[in-house]
């Protein structure tokens, strides 16, 4: 078995999810660059390679259970385990989402990729996971899936959102539910806010870089053991749910 910490970053041919391939890569891991579209992660991989990550691409499209049982065996036959896994793969569904026009299929699609997604690539992964030394599990939320944010008058979360801003509600909450089942078994899992980044998922708009929405993850993916699960954190510290 491999001695390097073996991570996998879902989404991670662009925006958060590359950033936190590299920083990771920049700390010595070797990270599985999880892509849905076979040729943007070679590409990824290939530019991570060049800045000195050791960098291999896993095809993944979260929303195909196929797919994420393939990524599990790639990962076995490569290293046997997995010890950082990045739930950061995610999409907003688009426009309109008031509540009052949404079409429930943009609902029923984001949350596949955004709940259901991490669902399915967490399962597949948890028994390489749990021949790590030091589990970690990161999952990429958003403060707009913070009820507590949500409801506080005057708020700056973002816009009024029926299928995005719930789909990272409930993600929230399923990453709680990780927590207590795998309480006592060394699998650390927490939620992580990037803050509001300039990439492809809300038009460049952002205010802060990628890289820096990557750090908290970052520093999730690298908890030391006993440290917080079940949790919400940004750069700030912990967030409410
Ligand atoms: N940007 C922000 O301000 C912000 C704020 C809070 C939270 N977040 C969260 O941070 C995460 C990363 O967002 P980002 O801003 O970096 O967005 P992005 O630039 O749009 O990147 C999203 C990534 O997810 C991938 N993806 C989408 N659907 C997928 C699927 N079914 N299977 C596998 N990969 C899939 C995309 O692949 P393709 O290139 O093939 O489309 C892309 O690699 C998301 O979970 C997002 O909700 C972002």
């Amino acid at each position: 078995m491999s001695e390097l910490t073996i991570a996998l970053v879902t989404g991670a041919n662009k925006g958060i999810g590359y950033e936190i391939a590299a920083a990771l890569g920049a700390l010595g891991h070797s990270v599985g660059v999880g892509a849905r579209d076979a040729a943007r992660g070679e590409a990824a991989t290939a530019r991570l390679r060049a800045a000195g990550v050791d960098a291999f691409p896993v095809p993944l499209d979260v929303t195909d259970d196929g797919s994420v049982a393939a990524a599990a065996e790639l990962l076995d036959a490569r290293a046997g385990r997995l010890d950082v896994l990045v739930n950061n793969a995610g999409i907003t569904g688009g426009r309109p989402q008031e509540p009052t026009v949404v079409d429930p299929a943009t609902i029923r699609a984001v949350v596949e990729t955004n709940v259901i997604g991490v669902v399915r690539v967490t399962n597949a992964m948890l028994p390489l996971l749990r021949r790590s030394a030091a589990p970690r599990i990161v999952n990429l939320s958003s403060t707009v899936g913070s009820l507590t944010r949500q409801s506080e008058p005057g708020d700056g979360t973002g816009p009024i959102s029926a299928a995005y801003a719930p789909s990272k509600t409930f993600l929230n909450a399923v990453t709680v539910q990780y927590a207590k089942e795998l309480r006592g078994t060394g699998v650390l899992v927490n939620a992580a806010c990037p803050g509001y980044c300039a990439t492809d998922l809300n038009g460049f708009r952002g205010v802060r870089t990628p890289a820096q929405g990557a750090a908290v993850a970052v520093r999730l993916a690298t908890l030391p053991d006993g440290g917080p699960s079940g949790a919400f954190f940004d750069d700030g510290g912990e967030l409410p749910w």
